[in-house]
């Protein structure tokens, strides 16, 4: 159906790649994307709460528990951005674990080490520079969406986790009717008015828009997942389906 997530090998919205090609066809440039969230980066905490109404704290409490049951001695928070998951395991997980956050716009790292985070590290998905399994676990949260090459970005994570150890994603998706024919105006329309309003970059929010439409959800994310080397892959709709979970084991 037209507008619906792509499946796996459709990697971005508007480039359509077959399966077992990996096109870098990205919604935007890595570049822009960088500037997009360092210009946001700022107001980025308060517009997440408003627009999600509260339900991302919510989230981000699932996937830490879902973590704590791991127990993992070193964690990735990749496009930890400003922190609130890095932070939110930090409340979760022993003392003694470390967690890194990681993130390619300085800005938003800034705006997680003003409430706490770190250690953190500038760096980008597609190029994690962290050796081969050096992590337990790794959690990316709204962050895999972005990045210019969903498979490219996956299999980067598969490398710097050890063998047997879990990936925790978590992010938007298109939910199923009845709550999608509300969601898509709302998503579309409303969300970007307001978040133009608080944030002053209505394109960031309109890009999100699109960039949520073209995300693979469901079974389409547990392909790319094994396409990754993943293994038993999972899903979980949050909200609905306005948010979905994925995990893996490396
Ligand atoms: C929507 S924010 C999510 C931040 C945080 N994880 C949260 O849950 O609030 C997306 C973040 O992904 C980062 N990002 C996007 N592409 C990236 C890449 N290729 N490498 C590293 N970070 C990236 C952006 O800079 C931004 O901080």
């Amino acid at each position: 159906m037209a507008g619906d997530p792509p499946q796996a090998g459709q990697h971005r919205g508007r480039g359509v790649t077959a399966p077992g090609e990996h096109l870098f066809f990205p919604l935007q440039e890595p570049q822009t994307i960088q500037r997009l969230f360092g210009s946001i980066a700022r107001r980025y905490d308060l517009a997440n709460h408003l627009l999600s109404g509260g339900c991302d704290f919510l989230w981000r409490r699932r996937a830490a528990r879902i973590v704590r049951g791991w127990a993992p001695g070193r964690v990735l928070d990749l496009a930890t951005g400003s922190g609130d998951v890095a932070l939110t395991l930090r409340r979760y997980l022993p003392e003694e674990v470390l967690i890194v956050g990681a993130d390619f716009c300085v800005p938003m790292l800034r705006e997680g080490l003003k409430k706490g985070a770190g250690p953190v590290a500038a760096a980008d998905g597609l190029a994690l520079p962290f050796g081969d399994g050096a992590f337990d676990a790794l959690t990316v949260a709204f962050g895999l969406r972005n990045m210019a090459s969903y498979l490219g970005a996956l299999k980067e994570m598969h490398r710097v986790l050890r063998p047997g150890g879990h990936v925790l994603i978590l992010d938007f998706s298109v939910p199923p009717p009845p709550l999608r024919w509300v969601y898509r105006p709302y998503l579309h329309h409303v969300l970007p008015s307001i978040a133009g309003w608080l944030t002053g970059e209505r394109s960031a929010y309109e890009y999100l828009g699109e960039s949520i439409e073209a995300f693979p959800s469901g079974a389409a994310m547990s392909a790319l997942l094994e396409e990754a080397g993943f293994a038993e892959p999972t899903a979980e709709p949050l909200t609905g389906g306005i948010v979905s979970l994925y995990t893996a084991r490396a």
